[in-house]
């Protein structure tokens, strides 16, 4: 390597660690679990669909470990940390990708779909989070995937949006109780990202442009911008962060829509 070559280099400072990456789908938990790797970190893929996590680490050899959890389920969730320390030992950082939306009015939520809602954007969170901080090495982080739903508000997403701003307070509570431990909280907040769920529905809908033009920048997020955020919170670099929740959504949640002088 020349010296320029080294100069230029910048390690996140996670290279040998473990992370633990749970909701390994092919959208956001993908790309995370890339970008981890290219950091140089071990990384256990884990989702409820051993197939989905198993497809996630194809490719990265015996650096991505594929697991099995149901983050519904708490001893499913410990059973998954316990496997990680035995193997691994103490990860670094645990990132909880899962969620799920159903775009419906108020007036159309069922009890049902409220506490589908509840239970993946908000309570698993609360699971997840509260067993990984027995066993997260220290220093340590957590690093939530929320939702600018959980910061602004739309109509179609009530239930969501209820489940992911109680997610954001999660991060900010739990922030505060674990900062003596040197462990540290944060979350990303996605605006809409071009996942290949949501690419589809583009594709079906023609509403891709609409959805742009929404977005000061005049693009949608790619799955890498989000786990750009989410490796930056989990590494060094952001030693000093936590309790925060950091949108990542081209400008979307910071625009008001009139411009006096335009
Ligand atoms: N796609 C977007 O535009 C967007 C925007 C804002 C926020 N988000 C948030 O980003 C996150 C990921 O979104 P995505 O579109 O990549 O979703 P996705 O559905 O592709 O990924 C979620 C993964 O979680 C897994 N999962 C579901 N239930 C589980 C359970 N009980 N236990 C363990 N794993 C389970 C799924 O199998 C899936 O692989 C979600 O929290 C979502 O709310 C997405």
């Amino acid at each position: 390597m020349s010296d320029v070559d080294q100069h230029n280099r910048l390690e996140l400072g996670l290279r040998g660690m473990t992370a633990v990456v749970i909701g390994s789908g092919p959208g956001i938990g993908a790309a995370t679990i890339e970008l981890l790797v290219a950091a140089g970190c071990r990384v256990v893929a884990a989702d409820l669909d051993l197939q989905i996590a198993r497809k996630a680490a194809a490719g990265y050899g015996d650096s991505v470990v594929p697991a099995a959890v149901d983050v519904t389920n708490r001893e499913s969730v410990r059973d998954l940390f316990a496997e990680v320390t035995s193997n691994e030992g103490a990860p670094s950082t645990v990132v909880d990708v899962v969620g799920i939306a159903r775009p419906k009015s108020v007036a159309d939520t069922t009890d049902e779909d409220w506490d589908v809602m509840q239970q993946l954007n908000l309570r698993q969170q609360f699971v997840v989070s509260q067993e990984a901080a027995r066993v997260l090495a220290r220093p340590g982080s957590y690093v939530a995937v929320a939702s600018i739903n959980g910061v602004v508000s739309s109509p179609m997403n009530a239930a969501y949006g209820a489940g992911k701003a109680g997610l954001v307070s999660l991060v900010r509570s739990l922030a505060l109780e674990l900062a003596p431990d040197d462990i540290r909280i944060n979350a990303v907040a996605p605006g809409i990202v071009g996942t290949p769920r949501l690419n589809a529905f583009f594709e079906s809908s023609g509403k891709r442009g609409a959805f742009e033009d929404a977005v000061p920048m005049g693009r949608l997020a790619t799955p890498a911008d989000i786990a750009g955020a989410i490796v930056w919170l989990a590494s060094p670099l952001a030693a000093y962060v936590t309790g925060q929740v950091i949108s990542v959504d081209g400008g979307a949640t910071v625009k008001y829509p009139l411009a006096l002088m335009a």
